[in-house]
């Protein structure tokens, strides 16, 4: 009733047309923002200020097309790293206390905790266009005590969410970070999840945090949480860690409502937002090969009872670039730079194309695929010398893999990657984006299986992408899960709709008991791991500063 008055209040006093949803709506109205941010200014916390004026545009853009919750990217306000990491005390100035749930208290018009501006602009954001908002900040917390820092502060990566009246009602600080050696982790795992009054309970996570059982798995498995917000600041990596890819075969595995936004900055590989409905698949997505600001609405069916609605038309991706004065149109556009794997260590094979069916098996570390792989190939069409198409691998792999150096997780693989060349390392890089590409092979369809020794909480993603890094429709693919006996399932990944231009076709598994061992290599890899490493550290030297980045590359 309170809430119903209050809506007629704003319709008649700020002329907007937000509609609600009521609790017992099939659906709800959600929004994700991809972000280029600005990266000019003063300080961190003038550009944090500047950032919030542009979230305030698009807020009203959300309002109007009737948006009952939001969510902005990690690193959104503050934007990329500016200071380097050991230089902690730098940021601590721009660093916002951020007032416990439970105090149940509005920053936008209460002055006793020190919240910085550009949160309390979000909070009267929050309260004037009615609406659920989800931000990440760089938080500080007065702490004493063991786990306290010598300074008595603490910092987090932070998402904060703001209920339709502007009051701070969810708080989740990331736990599995990504490097961020400036930043601290709880204790334990912070398992954050808020109930909003359209009847939606949503669960918090953080970019690295999707790749991890713990809070990730646990908020869906133990706390049955449906519906979540991710806030990241991705680098995609070929050929199977694409945010594109990853969002939509983590909320199809779950079968949960994925609501991602991603920071913009193609330049490092970063970008990719969208809204995904679990095992009905993607309802709007963004990948942006250039840099884009893009709000993307959806209205997203409800799982009540274990059920989820049907899905209506009507998403929008709004508005293409000219939202916010981010995007300079006079500066050079970078292409979406994307990392690559490390496959050395994977049992590989090179499939030579037939018209006809294929049938491999290849095994690594015990862990045993069979392909069969039924495909037409003509060969005219990459007669003429220089045409550019893609070469295919079976790919197998149990074992251990780093990611980026930031720490090590256990992974298990059975898949199709595709290369530009003959090599192994030509499969974790695509062509530029800019050439005509020959699609050859058709695969009529394609069937990966194993047996998987069963573990408690795996969780198996099946990541598919065309070559234009668009994952595949839920119609396009089957996966199929048997227990076969005490210790082992087997998984079934079938292509069920005839592809010419497969990129990725694989069932990604994780085997998080393995997570913090060291990492798998490959016999004979050392030289070229070497390199990889060396490379690696350009990247990253060059991530801490942009210019240094581009001038390296
Ligand atoms: C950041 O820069 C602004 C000027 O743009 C200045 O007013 C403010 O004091 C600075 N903030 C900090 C914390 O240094
Ligand atoms: C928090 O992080 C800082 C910077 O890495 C570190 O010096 C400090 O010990 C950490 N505090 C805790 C409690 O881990
Ligand atoms: C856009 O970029 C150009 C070249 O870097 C610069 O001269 C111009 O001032 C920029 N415009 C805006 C609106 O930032
Ligand atoms: C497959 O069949 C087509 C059409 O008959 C033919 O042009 C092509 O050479 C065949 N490909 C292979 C690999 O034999
Ligand atoms: C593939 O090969 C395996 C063993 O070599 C065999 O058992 C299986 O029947 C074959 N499958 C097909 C579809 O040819
Ligand atoms: C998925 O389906 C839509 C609608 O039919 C189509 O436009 C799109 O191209 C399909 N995606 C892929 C990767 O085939
Ligand atoms: C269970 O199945 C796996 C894979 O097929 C097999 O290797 C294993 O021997 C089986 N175990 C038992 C107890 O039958
Ligand atoms: C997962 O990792 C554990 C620990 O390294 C290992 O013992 C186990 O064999 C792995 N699981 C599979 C299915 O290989």
């Amino acid at each position: 009733m309170i809430i119903a008055l209050c809506i007629i209040g704003v319709l008649s006093s700020a002329r907007l047309t937000l509609q609600a949803s009521a609790p017992a709506s099939p659906y709800y109205v959600g929004a994700t923002v991809e972000y280029y941010g600005v990266m000019t200014g003063e300080n961190l916390t003038a550009i944090a200020n500047e950032n919030a004026k542009n979230f305030i545009k698009i807020l009203k853009t959300a309002s109007e097309n009737d948006v009952d919750i939001i969510v902005f990217p990690e690193t959104g306000l503050t934007g990329d790293q500016k200071y380097p990491p050991e230089e902690r005390e730098k940021y601590i100035p721009h660093s916002s206390f951020i007032p416990h749930p439970k105090e149940g208290k509005v920053p936008c018009h209460d002055q006793s905790t020190p919240v910085m501006e550009c949160l309390k602009a979000i909070s009267c954001a929050a309260n004037r266009f009615k609406m659920y908002i989800a931000v990440n900040i760089r938080e500080k917390e007065k702490c004493t005590g063991e786990r306290c820092s010598k300074d008595g502060i603490n910092l987090y990566n932070t998402n904060v969410v703001f209920d339709r009246s502007g009051a701070v009602v969810a708080r989740y600080r990331k736990y599995n970070l990504f490097g961020e050696s400036s930043l601290n982790r709880t204790a334990k795992p912070e398992m954050t999840t808020f109930k909003t009054d359209f009847d939606v309970t949503f669960g918090l996570i953080i970019c690295f945090d999707m790749l991890f059982e713990t809070p990730t798995l646990r908020i869906i498995r133990e706390q049955k949480v449906r519906d979540i917000l991710f806030s990241s600041h991705w680098f995609s990596e070929l050929p199977f860690l694409t945010s594109s890819a990853i969002q939509t075969a983590w909320s199809w595995s779950n079968d949960v409502n994925l609501l991602a936004s991603g920071y913009d900055n193609p330049a490092t590989g970063s970008g990719g937002s969208g809204i995904y409905a679990g095992k009905s698949g993607v309802l709007k997505r963004v990948w942006p090969e250039k840099r884009t600001n893009a709000l993307i609405i959806a209205q997203v069916p409800k799982v009540i009872d274990g059920n989820r609605g049907s899905i209506t038309p009507g998403s929008i991706v709004i508005p293409p670039n000219s939202a916010v004065p981010t995007i300079n149109g006079s500066e050079p556009v970078p292409e979406m730079k994307l990392i690559s794997d490390y496959l050395l260590p994977y049992t590989t094979k090179m499939f030579v194309p037939v018209n006809g069916t294929s049938n491999v098996t290849l095994c690594d570390h015990g862990l045993c695929c069979q392909f069969i792989a039924d495909t037409a190939h003509n060969v005219e069409l990459i007669k003429e010398p220089n045409v550019r198409y893609y070469r295919y691998r079976f790919a197998v792999f149990n074992g251990v893999r780093s990611f980026s150096g930031k720490g090590t997780g256990g992974i298990e693989v059975c898949g199709l990657i595709s290369c530009t060349g003959e090599t192994v390392e030509s499969c974790s890089v695509r062509f530029d984006t800019n050439g005509i590409l020959v699609h050859p092979t058709t695969f009529n369809s394609l069937s990966i299986s194993g047996d998987f020794k069963t573990l408690p909480n795996n969780l198996y993603l099946p990541i598919t992408q065309n070559d234009e890094i668009t994952p595949l429709n839920v119609t396009d693919f089957s996966f199929a899960m048997k227990i076969i006996n005490k210790t082992h399932t087997n998984l079934k990944f079938n292509l069920i709709k005839p592809r010419s231009d497969l990129m990725t076709f694989t069932i990604y598994g994780r085997n998080f008991s393995a997570d913090g061992q060291p990492q798998t290599m490959g016999s004979g890899a050392e030289r070229v791991y070497f390199f990889s490493m060396m490379l690696i550290i350009l990247v990253l030297i060059g991530m801490s500063s942009e210019t240094l980045f581009l001038g390296s590359v």
